[in-house]
C-alpha cells in the first residue's frame, strides 16, 4: 500500500451525469467536514468554463447532496478548476499539468466511458501527468474477462496496481461493510457461519424504477454486467470469504479473491433472464432486443465451509419495491413441531436493518411457537459517509481496501463469463412484479424466493 497522501484531484468527466449526481456532492460532504484540502479540478470536452461547473456543482449538490452548505460550498468552490478540451487532443493534458500547478501526487479519476480509458491513460502518462499518480477508474471495468484482463495491461503500462483503484461503489456502504464486520465481530456467529448450519442464502437487488434515460448503456449491459458481476458478488464475498488474518487491506481483499475463484462459474440451467415489458420501447434500445432487465441465479461455492449451501440471487428492474436485502436461513431444528427456520435478515437499503428471526413461545396452553426478529436499526442521524465520499477519501490517502483489486475483477468476469450474453430465453414480465415466474423453479428446493417488505 503506497499511503501518501494525495495532493490534487483531478476527475475527467465532470460535466456528467456521474459528477452531477455523486461526485459533487460526495465533494460537497469533504469540504462539511473539513477534508478538501486540495485543488479539485474538472475535466470535460463540453466548451465550459469554470463559472458553468460551478453552477453545475450547486444544482447538483442542492438535487442529490441534501442541499448546500454555504459555507462548505465555498470552499469547494474556491478549490474548483476546470479543463475543457478533447480527451485525444495532447492540449488538454499540457492544460491539466499546468493547472495542477505544485502538486505532486495528484489522483486521475476517469468518470468517463470505458471506451475512453485507454486514450486518458495514455494522455496522462505522455503529459507527465501519471507520476506519483493514483487513478480511480469507474465501473464497468471490462464487459467481460478478455476485455477486463487489456484494460488492466493498458492501466498497468502506466501506474503500478497499488495505485490503481476500481470502483464498485457496494464496497462504500456502510451496510455492506457491516455483512463482513458482523459476521467477524461477533463470537457467536462462528461456530455457525458454514455448512452444518446454514441452510441456503438469499440476496434480492430490486429496483422499482425502469432504465431512467439510460437504455443506450443497458442494452451494452443488462442486469448481469451492471450488477451481477461486481455490487452483487461484492456482497457474497463479504457473506462467504473465510476470516482475513488482519483488517489491513490486502489481507481482507486476498480473502475475496480466494472466495471468488471458489464460485463456481454459473451454468445456464442455474440462470433465469427476464424483461420487462416496455424496455423495448426506451430510448436507446432495439426494438428487438434480449437484454435482460432481470437476472436470477443459483450460486455454488465449491469450498469446504459452502459445500451444498445453495446462494439465489436475483436482481432487476421496474420490481414491486426498491430495496436489496439478504436472508441467511438457518437449519431447521429437530423438533418438529415446534422447530422452524431461524434466519439472519441483512437489509442494505433503503433502511440499515439486521434482524435475527427467531422462534418464540406463542402464549398458550400447547408449545407451539411462533416467529419474530429481534431487530438492530441503523440511526440515519449518525453522519455515516456516502459511498462516494467514502471512496474518494479513501482514495485520496491510499487505502484500496474497499476497492476491487486486479485478480478480484478478472475472477469476478471468469464467474459470470459463462452466462454474458443471450445464452437463454429472455422471459417478459410485467413492470411491478417479481419478475418473469419461470425464476420460481430456481428456489423450488426451498420453498420459493423471499419477497423483501416495502
Ligand atoms: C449502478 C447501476 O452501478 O448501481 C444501476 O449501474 C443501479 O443500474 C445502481 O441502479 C444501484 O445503486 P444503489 O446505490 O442505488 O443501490
Amino acid at each position: 500500500m503506497n499511503e501518501h497522501r494525495s495532493d490534487a484531484l483531478a476527475f475527467f468527466g465532470a460535466t456528467g451525469d456521474l459528477a452531477y449526481k455523486k461526485i459533487f456532492p460526495a465533494l460537497h460532504a469533504m469540504a462539511r467536514r473539513g477534508h478538501l484540502s486540495f485543488p479539485v479540478i474538472g475535466v470535460a470536452k463540453s466548451g465550459w468554463d469554470l463559472q458553468k461547473l460551478r453552477a453545475r456543482a450547486r444544482d447538483s449538490i442542492q438535487t442529490h447532496g441534501g442541499g448546500i452548505d454555504e459555507k462548505a460550498f465555498a470552499d469547494l468552490v474556491q478549490h474548483l478548476r476546470y479543463v475543457d478540451g478533447d480527451y485525444r487532443s495532447s492540449t488538454t493534458y499540457s492544460a491539466l499539468r499546468k493547472t495542477l500547478g505544485n502538486a505532486q501526487n495528484p489522483v486521475h479519476y476517469l468518470a468517463i466511458p470505458p471506451a475512453l480509458f485507454s486514450v486518458v491513460v495514455e494522455g496522462l502518462a505522455e503529459a507527465q501527468c501519471a507520476q506519483h499518480a493514483r487513478l480511480i477508474v469507474e465501473k464497468p471495468f471490462g464487459r467481460d474477462l478478455a476485455s477486463a484482463k487489456e484494460l488492466n495491461s493498458i492501466i498497468h503500462k502506466v501506474f503500478a496496481e497499488d495505485d490503481v483503484y476500481r470502483i464498485d461503489h457496494y464496497l462504500g456502504k456502510e451496510p455492506v461493510q457491516n455483512l463482513f464486520l458482523f459476521r467477524f465481530a461477533n463470537t457467536y456467529l462462528e461456530p455457525i457461519w458454514n455448512r452444518n448450519y446454514i441452510d441456503n442464502v438469499q440476496i434480492t437487488m430490486a429496483e422499482s424504477f425502469g432504465v431512467q434515460g439510460r437504455g443506450l448503456f443497458y442494452e451494452e449491459a443488462g442486469a448481469i454486467r451492471d450488477v451481477l458481476q461486481n455490487h452483487l458478488l461484492q456482497v457474497v464475498g463479504f457473506l462467504s470469504m473465510e476470516p482475513p488474518v488482519t483488517t489491513y487491506h490486502e489481507s481482507i481483499r486476498d480473502e475475496q479473491v480466494k472466495i471468488f475463484r471458489a464460485i463456481r462459474p454459473f451454468n445456464r440451467e442455474d440462470l433465469v433472464r427476464g424483461q420487462f415489458t416496455g424496455y423495448r420501447n426506451e430510448a436507446g434500445v432495439s426494438p428487438n432486443s434480449t437484454v435482460e432487465t432481470f437476472a436470477a441465479v443459483r450460486l455454488h461455492i465449491d469450498s469446504w465451509r459452502w459445500d451444498g449451501v445453495p446462494f439465489f440471487i436475483r436482481a432487476g428492474k421496474c420490481l414491486p419495491v426498491t430495496t436489496t436485502e439478504v436472508l441467511v436461513t438457518l437449519k431447521r431444528p429437530p423438533l418438529r413441531k415446534i422447530g422452524e427456520n431461524n434466519h439472519f435478515r441483512f437489509r442494505l437499503s433503503p433502511e440499515v436493518i439486521i434482524a435475527v428471526g427467531s422462534q418464540i413461545k406463542k402464549p398458550g396452553e400447547q408449545w407451539l411457537s411462533e416467529s419474530t426478529e429481534l431487530k438492530m436499526l441503523h440511526d440515519p442521524e449518525s453522519g455515516e459517509m456516502d459511498a462516494y465520499e467514502r471512496l474518494l477519501s479513501d482514495a485520496m490517502v491510499g487505502d484500496g481496501t474497499l476497492f476491487a483489486r486486479e485478480d478480484a475483477v478478472e475472477a469476478a468476469w471468469g464467474v459470470v463469463q459463462p452466462i454474458l450474453g443471450s445464452v437463454t430465453p429472455v422471459h417478459q414480465y410485467e413492470p411491478g412484479t417479481w419478475g418473469p415466474e419461470e425464476a420460481d423453479r430456481l428456489t423450488q428446493e426451498i420453498g420459493g424466493w423471499h419477497t423483501p417488505q416495502k
